[in-house]
């Protein structure tokens, strides 16, 4: 296949260009158009087919309706410790603030939460929250939140370009001012002219084997941008989510919500033991139940009973279920067992749980009403991401804004489940602002036609070359080397073989060979993948290398427990002038007085007043 000319390609012009439409594309590009700007919307898939809805169990926002104790500073503190203090505590802040008032949005939007008795949004319990805090559509509350931004979104007149995916940023000097893509069903290329563009393109499960990420999930904004020149942060912190299907081998991976664990489920191991009492860390052993009947009499809703430990945050429940497997206590198919039937009536776990009762009884032809699930560890998301900058999400490049999964500093060392859906409305909505702002302050730029026509090249060559290996068992080689070396407990000398077997994958992923024609060829597809995913992956184990402690979500077993020297420090990638991969550990930025209070204040002071009653 030739290269076209530039000047013939296929040209939409926009204000601002979102690329990805789970929850934060779609929020910020529903911003940017309702400040008048021209919007385009890129979707790698179907519009509504998203990584967003595979967040099942909630979205954390404290409305305090479920639990009148709850407040912006409990969830500020809650997402802090859970995030190891890592998190950008700004993001943290803004977030805890602003989520309520974006939640209530939505509602107004149309989205059918679940409610409580006196007809307020029911707020439902999850990992690491202090009170129960995620509003819910039963366990599909992602694809809630995707309809209804979609609905709003098409009606407000964004132009949505689906099944297209992106290959590069366009640049003029410093500032992006565009994208290459091409259109999957056909293979034609397609050149986007923008003033601003953003990122929301998801995570980077599919460099693993066993992940909740569908295919989509390649790293392709975090690629992206490092090229462009963005730095990148925090790339070590990569989530295991507790609960995956075990089985069967071809659904291996997919989600099973942590909303089951909220509403009372329970882990066993093969010896019939309920074991995540053997697993609570220091840090929570305050606030988690440490016997049988505390925690039974959380469930009946003893407000002054402690939380049951199956909800300690996702770090601490995939290490511990990766323990009792390696240890021999596993369940026939390599997890253990996670049982709602003895704890809710039939009908309860029906209504509460739909998607899961579906999904066991059609894929694994188990029915959770009665019989235990098998669970275990899948790779969920990545808490890591481009830098941004805290109000606006601007990357370090001109015109370049992300937000959602592909941005880091909210989260820290470890995301809690449910403040993934609340972190896409809140800063996909300030995307949206910020990216509108500069396309008002700043004309179009020129796109510069050398490097369309390099972009091109690359893109052809995997389908002109002579021979190669195959795009599809090149990837599976990969997952192969993250997943023996990157996984959910790390050590050094395993990381650093990993990032020399990388090296060599590397120049296999770049011979890779896609045969037959552009039109529908997947294999083509996964060739272009490939290079975004080997970026991610080094970027990923070199971080990893590098932090010599275990913190959150990343586990050394050569370096057991936090070290508090290694607590100041995130760790920041880039792109050198040499076009080599750079990285170094920077201080991070402390948070004023009265918030750090609030991040390290016991629980019993933060409600009583004693602490954080002048911070506004
Ligand atoms: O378990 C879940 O429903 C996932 C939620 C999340 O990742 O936020």
């Amino acid at each position: 296949m030739g290269a076209p000319d530039v000047s013939e390609l296929q040209t939409f012009e926009h204000d601002v260009l979102v690329i990805g439409a789970g929850g934060a594309g779609l929020r910020a590009a529903i911003e940017a158009s309702g400040r008048g700007m021209n919007t385009g919307l890129v979707c790698k898939s179907l519009l509504g087919k998203a990584h967003t809805v595979m967040a099942e169990g909630g979205m954390a926002a404290a409305l305090g309706f479920t639990d009148a104790r709850d407040n912006w500073k409990v969830h500020f503190r809650d997402t802090m410790r859970g995030g190891k203090f890592l998190n950008q505590w700004r993001m943290a802040e803004l977030h805890a603030k602003e989520a309520p008032q974006r939640v209530k949005e939505l509602e107004e939007w149309g989205a059918v939460f679940d409610r409580t008795d006196k007809g307020l949004i029911h707020q439902r319990n999850f990992g690491g929250h202090r009170y129960p805090r995620l509003a819910h559509v039963g366990d599909r509350t992602g694809l809630e939140l995707i309809r209804t931004l979609q609905d709003h979104g098409v009606h407000q007149g964004i132009q949505v370009h689906m099944e297209c995916t992106v290959l590069d940023l366009l640049k003029d000097g410093d500032r992006v001012v565009g994208a290459l893509g091409y259109w999957r069903e056909t293979g034609r290329f397609v050149l986007f002219k923008a003033k601003a563009v953003v990122l929301a393109s998801g995570g980077v499960g599919k460099a693993w084997r066993v992940t909740s990420n569908s295919w989509e999930y390649t790293g392709d904004g975090l690629a992206m941008a490092y090229l462009a020149g963005a730095e990148l942060m925090d790339l070590e912190f990569t989530q295991f989510h507790p609960t995956g299907m075990v089985w069967p081998p071809s659904v291996r991976g997919t989600l099973v919500t942590e909303g089951v664990r909220g509403d009372g489920g329970i882990l066993k191991n093969s010896e019939g033991k309920r074991f995540m009492f053997g697993y609570i860390p220091e840090r929570f052993a305050a606030e988690t139940a440490d016997t049988e009947e505390e925690a039974n009499r959380w469930l009946k809703g003893d407000k002054a009973a402690r939380r049951p430990p199956e909800l300690l945050t996702r770090d601490v429940v995939a290490r511990a279920i990766n323990r009792e497997v390696k240890d021999g206590r596993g369940s026939p198919h390599g997890g253990v067992f996670l049982d709602i039937a003895s704890r809710l009536p039939a009908e309860q776990i029906k209504r509460k749980l739909p998607s899961m009762y579906h999904q066991f009884k059609e894929l694994a032809e188990v029915d959770i009403t009665t019989d235990p699930m098998e669970v275990g560890p899948t790779l969920h998301y990545h808490m890591g991401g481009i830098k941004v900058d805290h109000d606006s999400q601007m990357t370090t490049v001109p015109g370049l804004f992300a937000a959602g999964e592909c941005a880091a500093g909210l989260h820290g060392a470890n995301r809690l489940g449910g403040n993934s859906l609340s972190d896409l409305i809140v800063f996909g909505k300030r995307a949206g602002e910020y990216a509108s702002e500069y396309a008002k302050e700043n004309g179009a730029g020129k796109v510069n036609d050398d490097q369309v026509v390099a972009c091109l090249r690359r893109a052809t060559d995997f389908l002109n070359r002579e021979e190669g290996p195959n795009p599809f068992v090149v990837q599976e080689n990969l997952q192969a080397i993250m997943n023996d070396h990157v996984g959910i407990i790390r050590e050094g000398a395993e990381l650093s073989a990993g990032l020399e077997k990388l090296a060599e994958w590397k120049q296999e992923a770049e011979k890779a060979k896609a045969h037959s024609a552009s039109q529908y060829n997947a294999g083509w597809h996964t060739a272009l993948d490939l290079r975004n995913l080997a970026i991610a992956a080094e970027s990923i184990t070199r971080a990893a290398l590098m932090r010599e402690e275990s913190r959150g979500a990343h586990t050394r077993s050569d370096f057991e427990g936090e070290q508090e020297e290694w607590g100041k420090y995130n760790i920041f990638v880039w792109r050198g002038d040499d076009g080599e991969m750079k990285i170094e550990r920077r201080e991070r930025p402390e948070p004023p007085k009265g918030l750090k209070e609030i991040g390290y204040a016991k629980i019993e002071d933060l409600e009583s007043g004693k602490v954080g009653a002048d911070v506004e």
